[in-house]
């Protein structure tokens, strides 16, 4: 009898689980940023959470979780259930914490299941308007003469803010002082404030800025000239050779059913076509990757060989978080 019984609760169990995954969504999602509200992070999650909502036929709220560069935020979702109401929206940090924090408290490739990834944004290099350098080729000299009596912001370590920074005072071989924010978002109020001289950071938070004067642009990470900055030089013309793209993925905690999974990924894909998602992306100097792209595999390849890239990188480097 027993057989037959506990036969028929994996039965049960099975349906249920199917059950539960047809229905899905039957309540709000909630996608972890895990930086503050405001930045690049945050800029792009709002845009796909609203065309997903608009998919799915629930809200997806979007939750700021900032702090530790990241690590904070996704440590959060590692740990949330696996029902697929708890997401989380990262960048390259996820793929520069397991080295950058020896005693991370979770394993970005056994934590989580990956839905697809989502864009791949250029960074700038900017500073306070009245920042004395005017080219990349006088930034460089001058930080190489007044290294620590600059400070540069960043958004923690593991962030790409706090990458980029690392990369370039690499390149000039001279550190500057660094100014840890919980997110670029911060960071670029003072910046334009007058409070902090340098960022590093994602067009999708600096165009506007750059555009209407708030701040002073040397050059722009990507291989060739932005349609939307096209007076920006890249940083390889300005004698840099700094090349970086904030690639974005969306995950969810391991264990999340296959067929739930798969809804997020068609609504995930559907939602890099919304025109509200492409014309703002556009406008921010980046777009959305293709349906090939956002999904499980794509992000699993991307986050598998970023991590082994930059472990070498950040291990030449010898900047560690802890
Ligand atoms: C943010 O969203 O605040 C940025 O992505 C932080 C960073 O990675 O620099």
């Amino acid at each position: 009898m027993k057989s037959i019984f506990a036969a028929g609760m994996l039965v049960t169990m099975a349906l249920s689980g199917t059950a539960l995954a047809q229905d899905y969504p039957t309540k709000p999602i909630t996608v972890v940023v895990p930086f503050s509200a405001g930045g690049p992070t945050d800029t792009v999650a709002r845009l796909v959470a609203e065309a997903m909502s608009q998919d799915l036929g629930q809200q997806v709220v979007v939750q700021n979780v900032g702090g530790a560069g990241g690590t904070l935020g996704a440590g959060q979702v590692a740990t949330a259930p696996n029902d697929g109401y708890t997401l989380l929206l990262h960048h390259i940090g996820m793929s520069t914490a397991p080295t950058l924090y020896r005693s991370l408290p979770y394993d970005p490739l056994t934590d989580f299941s990956t839905i697809g990834l989502i864009t791949s944004v250029p960074m700038t290099l900017v500073a306070r308007k009245d920042f004395e350098p005017n080219t990349m080729a006088e930034l460089l000299d001058y930080v190489k003469a007044n290294g620590e009596n600059i400070t540069y912001a960043h958004a923690g370590i593991g962030s790409a803010s706090q990458l980029c920074g690392m990369l370039f005072m690499e390149a000039v071989d001279t550190p500057m002082t660094t100014v840890p924010y919980q997110g670029s978002g911060p960071a670029m109020t003072d910046i334009i404030g007058g409070q902090v001289d340098l960022i590093c950071d994602q067009t999708t938070n600096t165009t506007s800025q750059i555009l209407a004067g708030e701040v002073k642009a040397y050059g722009v990470t990507s291989s060739t000239r932005l349609p939307t900055l096209p007076e920006l030089p890249t940083t390889r013309e300005g004698g840099l050779s700094l090349e970086i793209g904030v690639w974005h993925g969306l995950y969810a905690p391991a264990g999340t059913d296959p067929a739930i999974i798969a809804r997020l990924e068609a609504s995930l894909q559907k939602a890099l076509t919304n025109e509200s998602v492409t014309t703002r992306f556009a406008e921010l100097g980046t777009y959305p990757v293709t349906a090939a792209e956002a999904t499980p595999e794509a992000l699993t390849q991307t986050l598998t060989s970023q991590i082994e890239l930059w472990r070498a990188v950040i291990e030449a480097a010898g900047v560690y978080a802890d």
